[in-house]
This record gives C-alpha cells, sequence and structure tokens, in this order.
C-alpha cells in the first residue's frame, strides 16, 4: 500500500514510526511537509519528501491529512485539485466530513501518539465503510495499534475527548506524581526518570493480568490504611466530576471547531 501524508507533524510522525516498526517499508510512504526542520527530521528517517504538485504523479491508495484544522480545508481542496479521483483520510480534529469539497472521497480518523509504539487507539468513520479505501485504512491503522469503527460521525467528539485529548489528561496527573517524587528525592545520583518509566510502564502490566482496576486498587488498599485515606480525599474533592468535566470541555471544544469552519 502506497500512502502520503500531507502534513508531517506529532501525530504523523507517530503512525510513521509505528508503521517502520511494522515493517512497512520507507518506499511506501511520502510526505509533503512544509516546515523545514520537520522535513530534516524526515529525510533523515530516509523518508520521500515531495511537493504537493507531485502528488498525482504516484498512485498513492490513500491521502492522510495531518495539518492543525486551520490549515485543513486549504490544503484538502489543493489535493483535490491535483488528483481528483484520491480518498483523503483525515486526522484532523473537529473538522466533519461535510465541510470538505468531496465529502464522498473523506474518511475520517482520530488517532493517539501510541501509534509510535503500536499501541495507538485510532477511531475511524466513513458514510461508506465498505469501500477498499476504508478497509485498506482500516488495516493501515492496525498496523500501528487498536481500530475502533463508529457507526456515526458523532461519536468521533467524545472519542476525541477520552482518547485523543484524555492522554494528555493522564500524562498532566502523571507529571504531578513525577514532581512530589522529584522533591522527595532532590539531588539523587538515580535516575528519577528511569524508575517513573517503570511505575509507569507497571499499571499497564499489572492492567494487562487482570483488567479490572476496583479489585487493582482493593490489592492496595487495606481498610483504615494510608490508601484509603487518599482515595476518600480524591473521592471528596471530586475526582470523578473533575475528570467527566474536562472531556466534556474536550468535547464541546471539537464540537465548537466543527462549526467554526
Ligand atoms: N497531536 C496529536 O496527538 C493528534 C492526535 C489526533 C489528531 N490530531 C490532529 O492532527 C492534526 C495535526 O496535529 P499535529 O499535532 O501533528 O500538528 P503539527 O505538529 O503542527 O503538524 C502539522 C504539520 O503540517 C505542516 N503543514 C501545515 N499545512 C501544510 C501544508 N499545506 N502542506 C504541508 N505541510 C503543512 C505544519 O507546518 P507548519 O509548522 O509550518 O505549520 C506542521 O509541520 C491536527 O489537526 C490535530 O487535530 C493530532
Amino acid at each position: 500500500m502506497k500512502i502520503c501524508f500531507v502534513g508531517c507533524g506529532n501525530i504523523a510522525q507517530a503512525i510513521i514510526d509505528g508503521l517502520l516498526k511494522s515493517g512497512i517499508a520507507t518506499s511506501n510512504i511520502a510526505c509533503v511537509e512544509r516546515n523545514e526542520k520537520r522535513a530534516k527530521l524526515l529525510r533523515a528517517q530516509c523518508l520521500q519528501i515531495i511537493e504537493l504538485e507531485k502528488i498525482s504523479l504516484i498512485d498513492f491508495n490513500l491521502i492522510i491529512l495531518a495539518v492543525k484544522p486551520k490549515d485543513a480545508l486549504s490544503a484538502e481542496k489543493n489535493i483535490f485539485k491535483l488528483a481528483p479521483n484520491a480518498t483523503i483520510l483525515t486526522v484532523v480534529a473537529g473538522i466533519s466530513i461535510k465541510k470538505y469539497s468531496q465529502p464522498d472521497a473523506i474518511i475520517r480518523a482520530m488517532p493517539n501518539t501510541a501509534c509510535a509504539f503500536r499501541k495507538g487507539i485510532t477511531g475511524i468513520y466513513a458514510k461508506d465503510q465498505n469501500c477498499t479505501a476504508f478497509k485498506n485504512a482500516v488495516s493501515l491503522f492496525r498496523k500501528v495499534g487498536h481500530v475502533l469503527e463508529l457507526k456515526s460521525e458523532n461519536e468521533m467528539h467524545r472519542f476525541t475527548s477520552i482518547i485523543g485529548s484524555g492522554q494528555a489528561f493522564l500524562y498532566q496527573v502523571l507529571n504531578i506524581y513525577l514532581q512530589e517524587l522529584e522533591k522527595i528525592l532532590p539531588n539523587q545520583e538515580t535516575d528519577i526518570k528511569l524508575i517513573f518509566e517503570d511505575f509507569v510502564g507497571s499499571l499497564g502490566d499489572a492492567f494487562s493480568q487482570e483488567q479490572n482496576f476496583e479489585s487493582l486498587i482493593n490489592k492496595i488498599k487495606s481498610p483504615g490504611g494510608t490508601t484509603q485515606a487518599g482515595l476518600e480525599s480524591l473521592e471528596m474533592n471530586g475526582l470523578s466530576k473533575i475528570l467527566l468535566e474536562a472531556f466534556e470541555a474536550a468535547e464541546d471544544r471539537s464540537m465548537k471547531i466543527s462549526n467554526e469552519q
């Protein structure tokens, strides 16, 4: 399968890293990237940088649009002008399919940066989910993690808030842990970040053994103990409310971006 990324920043890079780890040859990936710093990094990975004008010269199975929302609609118009029969898979948050100039040739996907480690979770939607391009897209994203085929485009907003943005909410929480750990071990020879890597990694290991957070918590907590005291404090301060409101804020923003375009 030959694919071309238009816009090769954070998310495209994560998908590319995952695809290369899955064994896809660099010769099957082309990149259109206007940012020279980014382009240099891509060249260092032996990836081919092409001018947008050359996009119709190669028969790409998919063109993946991965630019910021403000750049998306002008970029897609240019792509369709040059390659009217292309199918564009857009990972741009918040812009609904009907806003694109050729909605029937658009597939929407919402991957996360875990694609780089082939542990991504990608929500994907298109009007026609039986066409070859949609099947190609699903199989491509399966190479870099899990794929959830969404039944309606509206589900994309909530999915974005939990899996896309939500990953950053967990990083924010874990950063508080790291800062507290650094406070009690200020001048340690040991690399705290390496210790923390195991701490974070072990959470996934534990979940893979026992896929139930309540029972994982019960293994740590004892009645009247330290964990229980902390958990009660979290509950009293409304942890669930705080997180649910963060999901809602991200979901609302996703809907607003979609109306702004
Ligand atoms: N980051 C994530 O975790 C994530 C997850 C899911 C979806 N998304 C979506 O993916 C999109 C990209 O996000 P990102 O974080 O990867 O952004 P980013 O790091 O800013 O990458 C976008 C890249 O595309 C370049 N670009 C913009 N317009 C272009 C054009 N017409 N031709 C060629 N290159 C162009 C930009 O160059 P300049 O620097 O010159 O602007 C930039 O290097 C966004 O719409 C976002 O909603 C992101």
